[in-house]
């Protein structure tokens, strides 16, 4: 089994990162589809350290709006929908739900000694499931316009004080304006970018 030529074009070939946004709500289906899709690729020992924080209304995103940086501020502003995508440092809270058949798998990752390891983790997967983020949000037709170019320590400090999450990047939502996208620029050649052994 493999997707349709057209299916690989609507979230890669054709896929775009968009800077503009039509006038055109997204709704919360659209928003939970997306997730229920995206949860299911895979992650370290099914940790699923992703956790996203979807700002929908002109208050959520008044308060996101000093943390962004000034290239960013207005598209950012304009969405019909910013995501932050964050990850849960302490995700191995829920492993014994989500690993059930191992009952020891949040000792592995659990105490002091071993924050640093265990914050690795977090980062690699959360950053593996933001990429799967784009790719199911385009899946169930959704643009996206992700960005780093924002201030993390302010956006922990304003969305997740007090709490084990931290963020990772922006991703904006919507429907976008094709007359506001760049110039596709090249990719590496799989020569440039692969081995093979
Ligand atoms: C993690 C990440 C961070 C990015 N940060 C920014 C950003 O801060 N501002 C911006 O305008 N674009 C940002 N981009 C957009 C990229 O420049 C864009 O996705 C890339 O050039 C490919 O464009 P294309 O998808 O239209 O081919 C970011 C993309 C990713 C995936």
């Amino acid at each position: 089994m493999a997707l349709s030529r057209e299916d690989m074009d609507l979230i890669f070939r054709n896929a775009r990162t968009h800077n503009g946004w039509q006038h055109k709500p997204v709704n919360e289906e659209s928003l939970r589809e997306l997730y229920d899709l995206m949860k299911w690729a895979p992650t370290t020992m099914n940790t699923n350290p992703a956790r996203i924080l979807f700002l929908r209304s002109r208050e959520a995103k008044e308060r996101l709006k000093p943390a962004l940086s000034p290239g960013n501020a207005d598209k950012t502003m304009a969405a019909p929908v910013t995501a932050i995508i964050a990850y849960d440092v302490e995700f191995y809270e829920f492993l014994p739900k989500l690993f059930p058949h191992n009952q020891n798998a949040r000792d592995i990752f659990a105490g002091a000694e071993k924050k640093a390891p265990t914050e690795k983790v977090a980062f690699r997967n959360g950053s593996i499931q933001g990429g799967y983020f784009i790719l199911a949000a385009r899946s169930v037709g959704l643009d996206c316009g992700p960005m780093s170019g924002f201030d993390n320590a302010k956006v922990d400090a304003e969305f997740f004080a007090g709490t084990s999450v931290k963020s990772n990047f922006l991703c904006n939502l919507g429907y976008g304006d094709p007359a506001k996208v760049m110039p596709r620029n090249p990719r590496p050649t799989f020569d440039e970018a692969c081995k093979l052994l």
